[in-house]
């Protein structure tokens, strides 16, 4: 897969793709990731970016230009252009899977206190991370990034995310590692007796366990309810 992500703040993009999994992934050539500062596309005097609303009210607005442009110079057939804001679809572990299948995203950050709504016409898919304003769209690029780079074939063990919590609607089981008893909190016993049936069995009641308790509404969702 490859992803170009579009934003007028590359350097936030630093520590994500040189560190752990995905600088791993980027290094085996399972991912190409290409950060590109869209400011580069301006054709006005110091490369100027946004301006005042149409109507009055407080705040800049990205221009058009720049941004579509950027989109332009990396887009072909296969591309899947998202742009990430609060007003998008929400955004969890259902469109992440369905976002690995494609073999090229363009991420487009918004910033400031907006975007210029014409912009949308060039974009194929809006994406919220929760309900709650960032300053900018750098972070939710790297949530979408990390959560679809993880799924993809080679970069972590397979098993690892078919566990995961949100997978078939369920909450993740617990875990532990040894000690077997740290300052009188205990293992389950279920965990230490090595009977395989047994550990299974634990693991679904507790997922459904805590998924009752902490997040009723995703078995409301029904296709994951065992
Ligand atoms: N930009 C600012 N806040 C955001 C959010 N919650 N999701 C996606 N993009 C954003």
């Amino acid at each position: 897969m490859r992803i170009d992500i579009l934003t007028l703040f590359p350097k936030m993009f630093d520590g994500f793709i040189n560190e752990s999994i995905i600088k791993r992934a980027i290094e085996n050539k399972l991912i190409t990731i290409n950060i590109i500062d869209f400011r580069e596309f301006s054709s006005l005097k110091h490369k100027q970016v946004d301006d005042t609303p149409y109507g009055g009210g407080a705040g800049m607005v990205l221009m058009c230009e720049p941004i579509v442009k950027a989109i332009e110079s990396v887009k072909d057939d296969d591309s899947l252009v998202i742009l990430t804001t609060p007003q998008g679809k929400s955004y969890n572990q259902s469109v992440a899977l369905d976002l690995k299948n494609y073999k090229h995203l363009i991420i487009v950050c918004g910033h400031y206190e907006g975007y210029d709504e014409r912009i949308r016409n060039f974009v194929d898919l809006e994406l919220s991370i929760g309900d709650y304003v960032l300053t900018g769209g750098e972070i939710p690029a790297m949530v979408i990034c990390d959560s679809v780079i993880r799924l993809i074939d080679g970069v972590i063990k397979k098993d690892s995310y078919m566990e995961d919590s949100f997978t078939d609607n369920l909450l993740d089981y617990p875990t532990y590692t040894k000690p077997a008893d740290f300052r009188g909190l205990k293992v389950p016993e279920v965990l230490i007796n090595g009977n395989h049936k047994l550990i299974e069995e634990y693991r679904k009641e507790e997922q459904r366990k805590r998924t009752e308790e902490r997040r009723p509404d995703l078995l409301g969702d029904k296709d994951g309810k065992d």
